[in-house]
């Protein structure tokens, strides 16, 4: 880490308060805010209040903000600003690619075994609509790229029509060789569908190099932006022949009141339903402009390294298993431990009761989950093992954090 970027990683810490309190580690989940971010939506809200939502500077100033995000996303996603719809979040954007494509029975929909509800269910969906043949690609978190993509090669055929996955796993933290599977999916004919809501703020996103067809990502998790709002990227090429999911008079290029329409055909805001919370579109804004200005690829070297780092204190541990990805080319900031015999439920209630640490268990893998930002130090990270040493030579957590665990979020 070079002296500038220690000194960018001090500040963001020191404008983000709520890591003057906690070891917060839950950007996988949601981001934690600075200052900046806050400020921009209070201003916003105070700037509605005064002088009405509609009046003209209000009005002028949303349509200003809504293009600035547009741009500012096509920036961070390198992509064209006319490939950018705002949504609501990251599983309305995968349902958007999901769901535009005409499928019927028979066809091939691929995805992988560590997606989250929101791009799982989406492909189960298609199953149930339309009878496709669903194909669930086997993955462990030791597996290195290579694995992956010959995973996916084995799995895509010529009868595939989409592929549904994340960039990042919520549930292993391994970043997936997407630009090799897209090539893969692209050559018999597949559509590519990305899961990005664990890598938005978190690696560096090139739309074009990748080649997929849509990306989807949220404001409120590694931007740090606030919750209710997503960014979707659809190459331009398929925004046509993307059917919107949801219509209003947004994705009409013409209408009457007698029985004229006109459906719009490549104009990306068709995706985009209505109406939406300025207050939130000015913060998402800043989240991005702080992002851009960190650096996607700083960002991304630093959180690896803190997960590298968190890999040496935790696999020192006795009786501690690592468990999320365990390759340099897969590795990202998402950072995963167990202890075996105890619910990581459990083991994330002692860490926050004792010691105000905010993270996760991810049941689907029965492990503990440390989303490790740049806000965070290595300091945190020790600290954090200590506790879970401590936890591991008592062999259980006292019995008040033994919680009774409900959904995973
Ligand atoms: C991989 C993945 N997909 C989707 C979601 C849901 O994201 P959003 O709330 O932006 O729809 C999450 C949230 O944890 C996630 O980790």
């Amino acid at each position: 880490m070079t002296t500038d970027h220690a000194a960018r990683w001090a500040a963001v810490r020191a404008s983000t308060p709520v890591t003057r309190d906690y070891i917060y580690v839950n950007a996988g989940f949601c981001g934690a805010r600075t200052t900046a971010v806050g400020d921009a939506m209070k201003q916003r809200i105070d700037f509605e209040e005064l002088h009405g939502p509609t009046t003209k500077p209000v009005m002028d100033e949303r349509a200003d903000l809504a293009r600035r995000l547009r741009a500012a996303t096509a920036q961070m996603m390198g992509a064209d600003v006319e490939e950018i719809a705002i949504t609501g979040n990251t599983t309305e954007g995968v349902n958007i690619g999901v769901n535009g494509i005409a499928l019927k029975p028979g066809d091939g929909v691929v995805t992988t075994n560590i997606e989250h509800g929101g791009g799982m269910i989406p492909a189960y969906w298609t199953r149930r609509r339309y009878g496709t043949e669903l194909t669930i690609v086997p993955i462990e978190h030791g597996n290195g790229s290579g694995e992956i993509v010959e995973r996916f090669d084995q799995a895509i055929n010529d009868t595939t029509k989409l592929v549904i996955l994340s960039e990042i796993s919520y549930a292993t933290g391994q970043a997936l060789p997407l630009a090799e599977i897209t090539r893969l999916a692209h050559a018999r004919g597949a559509t590519v569908v990305v899961d990005g809501a664990q890598t938005g703020g978190h690696i560096p996103i090139d739309a074009h190099a990748l080649g997929v067809d849509a990306y989807a990502i949220p404001a409120h998790k590694w931007l740090c932006g606030p919750e209710g709002l997503g960014m979707l990227y659809v190459r331009r090429d398929r925004i046509a022949d993307l059917d919107p999911v949801k219509v209003s008079g947004r994705a009409a290029a013409s209408y009457d009141f007698e029985g004229h329409f006109e459906a719009k055909r490549d104009d990306v805001t068709k995706f985009e339903v209505s109406t939406n919370s300025t207050p939130v579109v000015a913060g998402t804004l800043v989240a991005v402009e702080q992002y851009l200005e960190s650096g996607p690829q700083a960002v991304w070297d630093r959180v690896r390294d803190l997960t590298r780092y968190a890999e040496q204190q935790f696999g020192a541990i006795p009786g501690v298993e690592l468990t999320g990805g365990r390759t340099e080319a897969t590795r990202s900031g998402l950072f995963f431990f167990a202890l075996p015999g105890l619910d990581p439920a459990h083991v994330a209630a002692y860490l926050q009761g004792e010691a105000k640490v905010v993270c996760r268990s991810v049941r689907q893998v029965g492990s503990v989950r440390l989303s490790l930002h740049v806000y965070n130090t290595e300091a945190e990270v020790d600290r954090m093992a200590e506790l879970v040493a401590s936890v591991a030579a008592a062999g259980g957590v006292p019995e008040q954090y033994r919680v009774a665990t409900g959904p995973e979020a």
